[in-house]
């Protein structure tokens, strides 16, 4: 029962997450990478991103450069959206 309960929770936050980075990067960065490039952007050829703690770089130095002030929270929603729905790493 106790058990059911804690993995719902579990669960929600997750989905919570990821709709929250995937709104700040709606918000926020699609401006740049989608609309002016394509949706491909992320995924092409010859990036430079390669493995998970360069992308959170890379978002961390597109959020300052945007002088976004996100929390460290709201920044991760985001690598985690861009990881699960292109980069896949693990
Ligand atoms: C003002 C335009 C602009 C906006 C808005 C912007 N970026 Fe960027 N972003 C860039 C540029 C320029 C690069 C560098 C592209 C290159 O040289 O490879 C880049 C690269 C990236 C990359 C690496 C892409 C790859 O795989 O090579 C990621 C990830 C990224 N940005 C995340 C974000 C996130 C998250 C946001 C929202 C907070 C954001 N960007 C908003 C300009 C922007």
């Amino acid at each position: 029962m106790k058990k059911t309960l804690l993995i719902g929770i579990l669960l929600n936050t997750a989905t919570f997450a990821s709709e929250e980075g995937k709104n700040l990067h709606n918000q926020s960065c699609v401006a740049c990478h989608v609309v002016q490039h394509n949706a491909d952007f992320y995924t092409r050829e010859d990036r430079r991103i390669v493995s998970l703690p360069k992308l959170g770089g890379q978002v961390s130095r597109c959020v300052s450069t945007l002088g976004l002030e996100w929390f460290p929270d709201e920044e991760k929603s985001v690598v985690d959206y861009l990881n699960n729905q292109y980069y896949k790493f693990k």
